[in-house]
């Protein structure tokens, strides 16, 4: 989604904007633009609507430029048309914004009545010319963004500059990050550490109600009474050679192909010979965990997936009740919260507006304590939970999740055993079979020929149906998602035992049904829910062992190899992403970036 990239230098800046604005491509955006101080400290400003490339033709205006700022524009208010495209200019100052302002039309009118007069159809508008107004009240930058912010309901994480007041840019931030780097002759303002870690590893978060000014020599951060506020700088730990291709045409492959690796390191780092190691989630959580009752999880998409695969894990290994709720319901919802109830929060991104204010509903909830499950260490989610584990999968990139969620299931996995830590020697037979993943993924890879050629099968379809039973839902959910993601094919996931409740009816010979079928004691249920199917004639495609496969010549099988029960989602999952992938490279989709669709979702 949105996403803010902005220098202040002794040296020019504009291919660097540029530079930082690709970086910040993977968030999703359908417009951009870059706004800095030209000859005399005037304000120079180039949009375009597209990709990234399209400013360049514009560059030359910005020669010479040594602060400005950036925005790369998912719309959420308003067509991504050029009038739309931030920064947005209101006299002698210039702003760009993420989040949404919910009184936009309140200030808008009231704004109007001043004689502001709008450009655009954005909400973002109305904070260009509210610190515009209150600029010439004051004639003090520090001054009107903190009565802009006072007067602001809703999101923001905002960047201004300000054609009097040259080389500064201002900021500020409540419900949307602003990141803070930290370099000897340049310091940046960004949405997240990408664009950031290509010149400086130090840097600041600042918090939600904070504003900062930053200089090429100097980086001031502020509360609400001008209260100048010392902050540490840390060290980020991204690594930047991780956000490249490696050789593969895009990253969703390059990290469909990652996952053996990070799982074999994680279990390296995490796994003992019959134990899990010792706090893993932080300082004396296993005292936590052995005492926790009652877990409540909270995510988005591809996250929700995976914890709805944990609460089956957690459910059936241990006597500890799980509820998965899905972050937008579970901020509106009335939550009782049992003595001895543990909040996990899960999120690729740390940044997802739904799951970080659910995480601050509950923190204010008497939950035993928070965990955050995710992969961006110097993320929002991160910095607010009590307790927090990090993946380390290295940045995920494609918009379509896929090492995430394996990353996020091999953590849940972790988190089962230490429960079942309670009951005889289930976390010594669960160690045994966690051990075993890395090598059964290897033999995942090699089914990418075969799944190639089945893509073929689902090109022209416009509906799919995908079949799963116990954890294996989950897992049907989760590929019905990627293949609607990236190949636009309509896609529904259902409990297999369902389906002769209704989806039944959309059965016939042009519907593709893909069904995950592990060789366990639900598979015989599974078994008679596909004769439903291929009585109506529908054009099965059913991962299974070899075992099951032997009495099911007349329909598709992928054979997958025997493996513990335990471990199937993960393993299942793999093959599902990878046919998503083959579909969408078969119908020339843009892979990595599907349409209307943003890797951070920052907007709730
Ligand atoms: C997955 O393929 C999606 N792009 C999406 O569902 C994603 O998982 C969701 O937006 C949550 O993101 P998060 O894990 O970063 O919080």
């Amino acid at each position: 989604m949105c996403g803010i990239f902005g220098i202040s230098s002794t040296k020019p800046i504009s291919n660097q904007l540029i530079k930082g604005l690709s970086k910040l491509e993977y968030r999703g955006y359908d417009s951009a633009g870059i706004s800095g101080h030209g000859i005399k400290n005037q304000l120079v400003t180039i949009k375009a609507t597209g990709p990234i490339k399209n400013l360049n033709s514009k560059l030359y205006k910005l020669q010479g430029i040594t602060t400005g700022i950036s925005h790369t524009r998912w719309a959420t208010h308003g067509q991504p048309t050029l009038k739309n495209t931030h920064p947005h200019l209101s006299g002698d100052i210039c702003t760009v914004h993420n989040g949404i302002i919910e009184n936009y039309m309140d200030l808008k009118s009231y704004l109007k009545k001043k004689s502001f007069v709008f450009k655009s159809d954005t909400d973002s508008e109305v904070i260009c010319h509210l610190i515009n107004y209150y600029f010439s009240k004051s004639a003090n930058m520090q001054s009107a963004i903190i009565s802009t912010a006072n007067s602001l309901e809703g999101s923001y994480a905002l960047a201004a500059i300000n054609a009097q007041t040259p080389h500064t840019i201002y900021s500020a931030c409540k419900g949307s990050p602003i990141i803070l780097g930290k370099d000897v002759s340049s310091n940046y303002i960004s949405s997240d550490m990408t664009p950031i870690v290509d010149h400086t590893k130090n840097y600041i978060p600042m918090d939600d109600n904070e504003f900062s000014e930053i200089s090429s020599s100097d980086i001031k951060i502020f509360n609400k009474n001008k209260r100048v506020l010392s902050k540490p700088t840390k060290v980020s730990k991204i690594n930047k050679n991780q956000a490249s291709l490696m050789g593969h045409k895009h990253f969703m492959h390059k990290e469909i192909y990652e996952q053996k690796a990070i799982i074999e390191d994680m279990i390296n780092r995490y796994v003992g010979k019959n134990k899990i190691l010792p706090n893993i989630f932080g300082h004396s959580t296993d005292k936590l965990l052995e005492d926790i009752k009652h877990i409540h999880f909270v995510a988005c998409g591809t996250s929700y997936h995976a914890s709805l695969v944990a609460k089956d894990w957690i459910e059936q290994f241990t006597t500890v009740t799980c509820t998965a709720e899905v972050a937008s319901e579970y901020k509106y919802k009335k939550i009782n919260v049992l003595p001895d109830t543990l909040f996990v929060s899960i999120s690729q991104s740390g940044e997802t507006a739904d799951t970080i204010s659910s995480l601050k509903k509950a923190l204010k909830l008497k939950y035993t304590n928070t965990l955050a499950i995710c992969n961006v260490a110097e993320s929002t989610l991160t910095r607010l939970s009590g307790m927090n584990f990090l993946m380390n999968a290295g940045p995920e990139i494609s918009v379509a999740s896929t090492k995430a969620f394996t990353s996020q299931l091999f953590t849940l996995l972790l988190l089962t055993a230490i429960i079942s830590r309670r009951y005889d020697n289930t976390e010594k037979r669960m160690v045994q079979d966690i051990r075993k993943i890395g090598k059964k993924i290897e033999e995942l890879y090699e089914m990418e020929p075969e799944i190639k050629k089945i893509s073929t099968k689902f090109k022209n379809k416009e509906h799919t149906l995908f079949l799963g039973k116990g954890a294996s839902y989950p897992i049907a959910l989760e590929a019905a998602l990627k293949l609607k993601e990236i190949s636009y094919i309509h896609a529904s996931a259902y409990h297999s035992g369902e389906l002769k409740h209704g989806p039944l009816a959309l059965v016939d010979r042009r519907m593709p049904v893909v069904c995950f079928l592990p060789d366990n004691h639900l598979a015989r249920l599974v078994l008679s829910n596909l004769a439903e199917v291929e009585a109506r004639q529908g054009q099965t495609f059913i991962f299974t062992n070899k075992k099951i496969a032997k009495n099911k010549k007349q329909v598709k099988v992928i054979k997958m190899p025997d493996c513990p029960d335990l471990i199937v989602p993960i393993l299942y999952i793999i093959p599902a992403q990878l046919l998503s992938y083959h579909v969408a490279i078969k119908k020339k989709t843009d892979v990595d970036k599907p349409r209307n669709l943003a890797k951070s979702v920052t907007v709730e």
